[in-house]
């Protein structure tokens, strides 16, 4: 167990210098990820927004502020989960990330955290985790219900920013934490 704390440690180390994709080119910090190597629950968005590049933190913008009202009152805390994203450095303008660079980015480093981390539970929020991880092509018809794929478990939510562009999926983002 030590052993694979160092190889999460050592992982999160890779990430931060990283070069494998163009990302690396408009990154401010890379984003590895947040939380305890013993973390039950696993959490993983999209990619890292204006304030997580400036910042190397995982949900510490508009989103992340959303994301703990909406945690506040549920008895679950950030402390609780191991959060980060399916790519770790942010796309210019934050546009969404391409294939290859999901690709690049899944294949070196969030499988790699995902098997060592070993979380009972894994929560996708928005399309681009739940398409790469699950294959999954709606939220709407993948959430509200733990979904099991080659021994996990996950649970699918739309990503708490669509608050942000449709106002009425706040609730919904509301109802996919209630159920975690
Ligand atoms: N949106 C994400 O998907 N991840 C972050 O870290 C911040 C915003």
């Amino acid at each position: 167990k030590v052993a694979k704390a160092g190889i999460l440690e050592e992982l999160t180390a890779q990430i931060r210098v990283c070069t494998k994709c163009p990302l690396y080119q408009s990154r401010t910090l890379a984003v590895p990820g947040d939380g305890k190597f013993s973390a039950r629950v696993m959490i993983i968005g999209e990619a890292p927004g204006r304030e997580e590049d400036e910042s190397g933190h995982p949900f510490v913008g508009a989103a992340g502020r959303f994301l703990d009202q909406v945690l506040e009152g549920t008895g679950i805390k950030r402390a609780d989960f191991f959060i980060t994203n399916t790519v770790k450095c942010r796309p210019p303008q934050n546009r969404t990330p391409r294939v290859g660079e999901v690709n690049t980015c899944t294949s070196n480093y969030l499988f790699n955290q995902i098997e060592l981390i070993n979380p009972q539970l894994i929560v996708l929020l928005g399309g681009v985790a739940a398409k790469k991880i699950l294959g999954v092509k709606s939220i709407n018809e993948a959430r509200g219900k733990v979904i099991e794929q080659n021994g996990r478990q996950y649970l699918v939510g739309y990503h708490p920013a669509v608050r942000f562009y449709r106002e009425d999926l706040g609730e919904k983002v509301k109802e996919d934490f209630a159920l975690l």
